[in-house]
């Protein structure tokens, strides 16, 4: 599997950073925890749910925060509609309500250990936002070793059906991501190239 098969960077995608860590400081709270979907290798979980999940704990805690869950509309928010745009090509997040329903946070505390998305996503679409400084890696299951790691330094496509994580992270790592594609990462990217928004492919 070559590395263009697993991540894609999408450097020119341009989105208002502190805006979206607004939203996520006010919604990834103890007082918005019902809104959250929570899970942490902490067996006293969730009644500690927002102890301080540092890296000093032991524990790990992986949150997700979709946007239409929360209790203020942000469907107008210029992001939605430039996702939209870029991923035209995608029946899953063609039109700005698709991508909305799909829009997520994605916050994690500690280690995260290699996963599969499967059955929710062929590949994901994600953002850095906080703590974003260790590489995202992919495993081969096979071989037992590492077959790729990139720099998760702007907006990036990656592929989520072979094992992949961050096991290097120790602080928070916060990022926003799009849930729901059906389609490959390599079509994609093809047809992303295709219609110049993007080099690679
Ligand atoms: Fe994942």
């Amino acid at each position: 599997m070559l590395p263009s098969d697993l991540t894609c960077a999408l450097p020119d995608f341009k989105y208002d950073h502190d805006s979206l860590v607004q939203i996520a400081d006010t919604y990834l709270t103890p007082e918005y925890q019902d809104l959250q979907i929570c899970y942490t290798d902490d067996e006293a979980f969730p009644d500690n749910a927002y102890r301080e999940y540092t890296h000093d704990s032991g524990y790990c805690r992986w949150c997700m925060l979709f946007f239409k869950d929360l209790p203020e509309d942000f469907s107008d928010l210029p992001l939605i509609q430039d996702i939209a745009e870029l991923f035209s090509c995608c029946d899953s997040q063609s039109t700005t309500e698709k991508v909305y329903e799909n829009l997520f946070f994605f916050d994690i505390w500690g280690e995260l250990p290699f996963h599969k998305d499967n059955p929710y996503r062929s590949f994901g679409f994600n953002i850095p936002l906080v703590g974003c400084s260790e590489p995202t890696q992919w495993w081969s299951e096979e071989s037992n070793t590492l077959l790729h790691e990139a720099d998760f330094s702007g907006p990036m496509m990656i592929n989520t059906e072979v094992m992949h994580g961050c096991p290097a992270n120790t602080g928070r790592r916060l990022f926003l991501s799009l849930d729901g594609f059906t389609e490959s990462l390599s079509d994609v990217r093809h047809t992303l190239n295709a219609q110049g928004k993007i080099k690679q492919d």
